[in-house]
């Protein structure tokens, strides 16, 4: 039970990228926090703002505007005059999303704080819908969840090859750092490959099938 729990501790430690940040909004600008996304991964993200006078209503001028986009202006959330909300959708193309933040009000001058939460990568999947009573279906949900993980880092070793490609011929001197991370991600997916197998081998070995 206890490696069981450690097991989905470390997937999932793998498997999401989270950033959890507050955020200082001026009134009058704009505030974006960008997030390099990975085409097809799915990306999940909470917002709300920080009530200054807790226990009363949100002041009108504290309420906000947000709104998420890819690099190329495609626009994926669009939200005003609200003071919390969540955004979620399957990122289409590789690079760079911006989750802007401005107060809809100019006047009176405030900072507001909003708290954001945003997740990316395999986690952000609602596995909730694959879960069924019974222990079959419950290892089919741990293959599932790991053969996402593996797709997953299988997709970030591509990418940063991708990438390394392209530092070596921007600057050679990034090489030797790329090449460390290609052999990290190696690294990673030898030892989840080698979690599988233990997990997978104590998890029959529980259940009395071998
Ligand atoms: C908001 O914060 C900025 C920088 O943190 C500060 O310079 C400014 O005076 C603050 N404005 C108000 C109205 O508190």
């Amino acid at each position: 039970m206890k490696a069981r729990l450690v097991f989905i501790l470390i997937l999932s430690f793998l498997s999401t990228i989270t950033k959890s940040i507050r955020i200082n909004v001026e009134s009058g600008v704009t505030k974006c926090i960008t997030e390099d996304l990975r085409i097809k991964s799915m990306t999940v993200g909470e917002y709300a703002v920080v009530n200054p006078n807790e226990g009363q209503p949100l002041p009108e001028h504290h309420r906000i505007y947000v709104g998420v986009f890819a690099e190329n202006q495609r626009q994926f959330h669009d939200a005003r005059g609200v003071e919390s909300g969540q955004f979620g959708f399957e990122v289409v193309e590789d690079g760079k999303h911006f989750a802007c933040f401005a107060t809809i009000k100019h006047e009176p001058a405030v900072n507001t704080s909003v708290d954001l939460n945003w997740r990316s990568g395999v986690s952000a999947k609602s596995w909730s819908r694959l879960i069924k009573k019974g222990s079959v279906e419950a290892m089919e949900l741990e293959l599932k969840k790991m053969e996402d993980t593996i797709n997953w880092i299988h997709e970030e070793m591509l990418y940063l090859r991708e990438r390394e490609q392209q530092m070596v011929k921007q600057n050679m001197n990034t090489n030797s750092i790329m090449g460390w991370s290609g052999l990290f991600s190696l690294l990673l997916c030898l030892s989840v490959a080698g979690l599988q197998l233990w997990h997978l081998k104590s998890f029959f070995e529980k259940k009395k099938i071998i």
